[in-house]
């Protein structure tokens, strides 16, 4: 009897502190993560960490002079080196630790064992980058991420460029108009083109752009983001009227920058500009920013532009086709990678450059009404383009203070 009493009193909160564990895990795993998980991991990297490595082959036979040294001190066996290792740095997410390489390895050795590490520690994913030569970071990614999208509190944002999704290594994918000018998303119906256009309209509101918008589905997205916007088409013959004025004022812009290369004989190299950007702040014109939702609905060919757009993102498809015309010429694992979204996680995506480069990402939720009143915030920031001035959307009225009051007044006695 008294032996079944301690088995209650120890089996009792055991079991409610393993299912407690199991419920955050599943439900919260940030918090998870940041009470169990790091404790655990970082414990088993450091009780495991030379013998992970040897079972990984990334160990090396130790110097003569090292092996010489061990046995003569303690007359032990003496076994292979593994990467040196810096100090651990925890994260809300996961944790990050740098290795020094021994000569003869490479980023690509440890990289193929990503996998092996990610089990071994007990992490949802490790992914390794080269910080300098002979210098990988590990970043060992303790849940995912990407089922409830948070963005860091740091981000990499600035002039023309926005952080509007996650990666799946928990850092932010920052869209930069100023390296990567065009970029085409992809994707079926409700896999969440739109939303990442919120993103991008919403994050570039505050900044000094034009933003120029075209939606031939009658402006159901963008027509709300009026306040903000320099130009509208809702529908392709609007389309048709304002893109050869855009054309037009590119080539005011080129007719610029000619002029600046123009000038005199012995002008020092860095005032030569072969873009706005070489060109004085003064004298530069503002970016003009234009998204289109939906490029198919401007017809036939538009698509065949993809060679052209360097930025890839790849949403949920149907068939492999569409995955392979966005992708293909990236990489054949971003297509495979494409192509096993699932419909329940809208927003998720495949992002890649023409490097070769690509990861899996997803956009947080933000609604229309949110990203609305960004741009509404921000109507005073639309720049003086008197090119696309007939094209600006008009503004219905809000519902600020009426005329007049609707209150009946009272007569004040006294
Ligand atoms: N990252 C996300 N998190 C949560 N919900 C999302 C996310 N992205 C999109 N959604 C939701 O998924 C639905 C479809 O999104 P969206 O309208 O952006 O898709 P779409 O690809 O533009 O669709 P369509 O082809 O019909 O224009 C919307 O209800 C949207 O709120
Ligand atoms: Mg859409």
């Amino acid at each position: 009897m008294s032996d079944l009493l301690t088995l209650l009193e120890v089996g009792a909160p055991v079991a409610a502190l393993g299912g407690g564990g199991a419920y955050l895990r599943a439900k919260h795993p940030a918090a998870f993560w940041c009470t169990a998980g790091l404790p655990i991991s970082t414990a088993r990297l450091l009780g495991t960490y030379g013998s992970t490595m040897e079972s990984c082959g990334l160990t090396v036979q130790p110097s003569r002079l090292r092996a010489l040294l061990v046995q003569a001190a303690t007359r032990r066996e003496v076994r292979p080196v593994p990467p040196r290792r810096g100090l651990i740095r925890p994260t809300s997410t996961g944790m990050r630790v740098r290795l020094r390489l021994a000569p003869g390895q490479e980023p690509a050795d440890v990289a193929a064992s990503a996998e092996r590490l990610r089990h071994a520690w007990g992490v949802h994913a490790v992914y390794v980058s080269e910080v300098k030569p002979g210098v990988v970071e590990l970043r060992l990614v303790g849940f995912d991420v990407l089922r409830k999208v948070r963005m860091p509190r740091k981000t990499e944002a600035g002039f023309l460029k926005v952080p509007v999704a996650l990666r799946e290594d928990a850092t932010a994918y920052v869209r930069d108009y100023r390296t990567i000018p065009h970029q085409l998303t992809l994707g079926a119906t409700l896999s969440g083109k739109s939303m990442f256009l919120r993103h991008l309209v919403a994050g570039l509101a505050p900044q000094p752009v034009a933003l120029v918008g075209i939606d031939c589905k009658r402006g159901v997205e963008l027509a709300p983001f009026a306040p903000r916007l320099s130009a509208l088409a809702t529908d392709p013959g609007q389309a048709a009227d304002l893109l050869p004025v855009l054309v037009r004022l590119m080539e005011d812009r080129y007719d610029l920058i000619k002029a600046r290369q123009g000038i005199a004989p012995g002008t020092p190299d860095e005032e030569i500009a072969s873009d706005i950007w070489g060109l004085p702040e003064s004298e530069r014109p503002v970016p003009v920013v234009i998204v289109v939702d939906e490029v198919a609905e401007l017809g036939k060919g538009a698509t065949m532009l993809r060679a052209q757009l360097t930025g890839r993102v790849c949403h949920r498809v149907n068939d492999e086709a569409s995955a392979k015309m966005a992708l293909g010429d990236i990489a054949p694992e971003a297509v495979v990678a494409a192509c096993g979204i699932a419909p329940e996680r809208p927003g998720l995506a495949v992002a890649g450059d023409n490097s070769g480069g690509w990861s899996r990402i997803r956009t947080p939720y933000l609604s229309l009404a949110d990203a609305a009143a960004a741009c509404a915030a921000s109507a005073h920031l639309v720049p003086d383009v008197p090119a696309l001035d007939r094209f600006r959307p008009v503004v219905p009225a809000g519902p600020t203070n009426p005329p007049f009051s609707l209150v009946k007044p009272l007569p004040v006695t006294g």
